[in-house]
């Protein structure tokens, strides 16, 4: 094999997919509760989806950005309307990486300064820049190591103050998911965000919202950030995006004025990527998924806190962890192999649920079902 090694991979090949089922070469079927990591928005495969990608191929697959792209405009006002952000601006790329990187470049840019504040075991991408935000030395390469990021505790808004309070003058941007999605589902509470937006404020700070796995309807709302009432200076989306087809972005506040050769991209904003992310767009509305997001992910948790063996649970709208008691950890193992079920995980023992936002009530009885049985199936003859 000649493939550069970095996965430690499930030995399954999955050759087709369908809402929230995918099948491997055998033709064994699984219940994706996994969303291939958050990806999958509206349904794998959703026909709408497939059919605007097909027209788009058949008209135009590509030009670069220097022409114009009505399908890109379409595309901002599409955000803009669903977002809720009204005014702010669009700026397209290729992936959650790159939309952070591409957010903190600018958020220097604007204010001239070089310090970034990020939360303890964030994850923000591997690109430069990005990584460096991330809490995981691990994967930091000895040249993206830099001073230029400082580290705080999530929720420790007396940290947060401390920090503004003694260099506020050279903090460039903060930059925070809504919930953390690598780290284990842990959200960033209200009045956290309330303060980052006060600090940022006094400093003239840029207050960035990492979306790229907690945004685009996952938690129930647009944004999970919107949970505190106050406006970011940056989004950064992916993700759940294209629902499969790569494509992220920053969203960014009327403020701070574009330039030209500010940030650019070649395939950024390519026609094929605007019409996956407007597929999935008209897909949200038309199948009401942010709220459908909110209302079986409320279902979901309640129904895993009432679940024997489940020691925790955490999130928001579709964007959940839980914890098993001891004796249970190797529950994904038997959910996978057992009873043919995707999940995810975040190190040590959190298993994280990221299904499609499209995921069927049916879907979720059947998911509980599937662990309940799991949980017995552990308890009798543990690992
Ligand atoms: C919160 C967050 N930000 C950024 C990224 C990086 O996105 P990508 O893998 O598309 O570069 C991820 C990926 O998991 C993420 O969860």
């Amino acid at each position: 094999m000649s493939l550069f090694n970095v996965y430690p991979l499930n030995p399954i090949a999955i050759t087709k997919a369908a809402g929230s089922r995918v099948w491997d070469d055998q033709g064994q079927e699984y219940l994706d509760m996994y969303g291939g990591h958050a990806v999958i928005s509206i349904g794998h495969t959703h026909p709408y989806w497939v059919k605007r990608i097909e027209d788009q191929l058949h008209a135009i697959a590509f030009y670069s950005n220097s022409v114009v792209m009505p399908i890109q405009e379409e595309l901002a006002t599409a955000i803009n309307e669903l977002s809720g952000k009204k005014d702010f601006q669009l700026f397209l790329c290729n992936s959650g990486a790159e939309a952070n990187e591409n957010a903190m470049k600018l958020a220097s840019f604007h204010t001239g300064r070089k310090k970034i504040i990020a939360f303890k075991k964030s994850f923000h991408g591997r690109t430069s820049l990005a990584v460096a935000a991330t809490d995981n030395p691990s994967i930091v390469a000895p040249v993206n190591e830099t001073d230029n990021i400082i580290f705080l505790p999530l929720n420790d808004v007396l940290a947060l103050e401390n920090c503004f309070a003694t260099m506020g003058h050279e903090i460039a941007a903060v930059i925070v998911e809504g919930i953390q999605g690598v780290a284990g589902i842990y959200e960033a509470s209200t009045i956290f965000l309330q303060a980052i937006r006060k600090h940022c404020d006094g400093a003239g700070a840029v207050y960035i919202a990492d979306s790229v796995q907690c945004g685009y309807g996952r938690s129930g709302q647009f944004f999970a950030h919107d949970i505190a009432g106050v406006d970011a200076d940056i989004y950064s989306m992916a993700k759940g995006m294209g629902n499969g087809f790569p494509i992220g972005a920053i969203l960014i506040t009327p403020h701070i004025q574009a330039k030209f050769g500010l940030l650019g991209t070649t395939f950024g904003g390519n026609p094929l990527a605007c019409a996956a992310a407007l597929a999935v767009i008209e897909v949200i509305q038309k199948e009401n998924l942010i709220q459908a997001a909110a209302e079986n992910g409320a279902f979901l948790i309640h129904a895993l806190e009432n679940t024997p063996g489940v020691k925790t649970v955490r999130g928001r709208g579709l964007m959940i962890g839980f914890e098993m008691e001891a004796g249970l950890e190797e529950i994904r193992k038997v959910l996978l192999n057992e009873m043919k079920v995707f999940t995810g995980e975040a190190k040590p023992n959190v298993i994280r649920l990221l299904p499609s936002l499209a995921i069927t009530k049916q879907d979720i009885d059947l998911f509980l079902n599937r662990l309940n049985i799991a949980i017995q199936h552990l308890k009798q003859t543990p690992a």
